[in-house]
């Protein structure tokens, strides 16, 4: 066994939430320490998640609009064929440079990174575990929990990672499946079945509720359905996935009305379980300083201060969005808080987006929060169809929707529907961090031509004066 080392922080879990509480505790003059068990960096969002979810959406994205768009506009070009391993390489290639990025920042900051698996073993005290099964001790005055997510799994539908996936085995297809079945509306369901949609696949999508994107303002997420069907998604809303037999011949999934009712069988190649993700806490110790989870296995915290003196908790392992940004805004504020300052995070300012074609963004209130906490507020509209830059694109599909209070103007949301929508909603975040109104948009020029004019479009809505780009 080697000699103990002694810390200030040491973090568990180098993901997003990991690695940026580094950072910060490194700029701040803390002696760090970081673990992480899956022999590199990055955590779910750099190796599994985010950044090579977008990969393979971007370059899917370019493969369908050469075959499908270029004619439009004047590029004769033979159709184009689909390299897959060159594909995954580009996206591997991307990542491990994430990757490595992320190794380079611990050592610009001084942070120690420590390979291997974490557990607490009591209070200050941390083993770490590396691959070949030697142990090491540490000492610290402070532990930060950040070991993230992993798939909900779903009862009766065993993934092998061959014919049934999760995210992971979904950005990682040898082959194009024929048929795709993905359970579960959701973000990851409606990127991923969106990037093999677009490389050929027929995309079959089974989700318990009665609309896709549960937490997305109804009447986005209504029109959003409607473009995902126009591109050959097929729903089946309520309905519910009772089980599901493999064979050389594919998936047979069995399905259910939601209510109750008739039984059908629903023929895969692939199928891509989707249904959320739930806290990872496995063998991390947590009794060993009392700490107990919530039901759904969340890390109760205050402030990010677990109920074990010494111990603070970070990103998915905790509640609210499980989202890499948010992960991004806890690390920081705890480490300010550990160092003596003060930390602050806004959870009603978070944003979202969905990186499907067109995105989807929004931040703050939806329309269907508004009503059921009786809210009077004032809704100004935008549609794409109508912005200048939109036409010359060919890309007109969505809307822009401010959301103010009836009296003060104060805005409560924003939500866009439309090509580059995640680009757009910062400025919505910035007007809504400074209290803004929607008139404080209203009368802010933005350039021409560009879709950033439908933001403002829709703001001068609210006051009733759009003008017609
Ligand atoms: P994680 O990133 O999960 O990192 C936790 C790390 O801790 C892991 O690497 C794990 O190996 C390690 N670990 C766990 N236990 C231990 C232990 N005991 N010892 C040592 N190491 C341990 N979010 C966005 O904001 N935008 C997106 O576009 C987006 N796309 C996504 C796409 C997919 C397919 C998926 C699955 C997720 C996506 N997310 C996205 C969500 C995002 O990845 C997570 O919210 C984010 O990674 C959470 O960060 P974290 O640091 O809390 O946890
Ligand atoms: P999700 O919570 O977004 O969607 C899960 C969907 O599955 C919901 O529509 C839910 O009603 C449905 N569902 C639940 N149980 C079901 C069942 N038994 N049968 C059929 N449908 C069922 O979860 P998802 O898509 O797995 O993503 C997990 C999380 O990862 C997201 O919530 C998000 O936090 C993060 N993520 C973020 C991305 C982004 O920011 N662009 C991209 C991908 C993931």
């Amino acid at each position: 066994m080697s000699q103990e080392q002694s810390f200030d922080v040491v973090i568990i879990g180098g993901g997003p939430g990991g690695y940026n509480a580094a950072v910060r505790a490194g700029q701040l003059g803390l002696k760090t320490a970081i673990i992480e068990s899956r022999g590199v960096l990055g955590g779910t969002c750099l190796n599994v998640g985010c950044m090579p979810s977008k990969a393979l959406l971007h370059a899917s994205e370019l493969f369908e609009a050469a075959t499908h768009e270029f004619k439009t506009i004047g590029i004769e070009v033979p159709a184009p064929t689909l390299n897959l391993v060159q594909m995954m390489k580009a996206k591997q290639d991307s990542v491990t440079a994430l990757t490595k990025g992320v190794e380079f920042l611990m050592k610009k900051n001084k942070v120690t990174y420590l390979p291997g698996f974490g557990k607490i073993e009591g209070a200050g005290k941390v083993s770490v575990t590396a691959q070949d099964g030697s142990v090491q001790q540490l000492t610290t005055k402070n532990i930060v929990i950040a070991t993230g997510s992993e798939p909900t799994p779903l009862p009766g539908v065993a993934v092998d990672q061959k014919q049934i996936v999760d995210s992971t085995g979904a950005l990682s297809l040898p082959t194009v499946p024929k048929h795709l079945v993905v359970v579960g509306a959701g973000i990851i369901g409606l990127e991923l079945g969106s990037v093999w949609r677009r490389l050929g696949a027929k995309v079959t999508v089974v989700e318990f509720l009665d609309r896709i994107t549960p937490g997305m303002d109804t009447e986005v997420a209504t029109q959003f359905q409607k473009i995902l069907t126009k591109q050959g998604f097929e729903f089946k809303l309520g309905t519910k996935v009772t089980a599901a037999k493999t064979s050389a011949k594919g998936v047979a999934l069995s399905l259910e009305a939601a209510k109750g009712g008739n039984a059908e069988t629903l023929e895969a190649d692939v199928v891509l379980v989707a249904i959320g993700r739930r806290p990872f806490t496995s063998g991390l110790g947590l009794e060993n300083v009392g700490i107990a989870t919530d039901q759904r296995g969340f890390i109760p915290t205050d402030h990010f201060k677990t109920s074990a003196p010494g111990v603070w908790a970070i990103g998915d392992v905790i509640t609210g969005p499980m989202l890499a940004h948010k992960a991004e805004e806890d690390a920081v504020a705890a480490i300010e808080f550990i160092a003596g300052k003060a930390g602050h995070v806004d959870y009603d300012l978070v944003p979202s987006v969905v990186y499907t074609f067109p995105e989807v963004s929004w931040v703050g209130k939806t329309e269907d929060q508004l009503k059921a906490a009786g809210v009077q507020y004032k809704v100004g509209k935008f549609p794409f169809m109508a912005n200048s830059r939109a036409k010359i694109n060919h890309e007109t599909d969505g809307f822009v929707k401010f959301l103010a209070d009836a009296k003060t103007d104060r805005v409560y949301g924003v939500h866009i529907l439309g090509p580059q929508a995640g680009e757009m909603i910062g400025e919505a975040c910035v007007l809504m961090a400074f209290g803004g109104a929607s008139e404080d948009l209203a009368r802010i020029c933005h350039p021409h031509p560009t879709r950033s004019e439908a933001v403002r479009q829709a703001a001068m809505g609210v006051e009733g004066w759009t003008m017609q780009a």
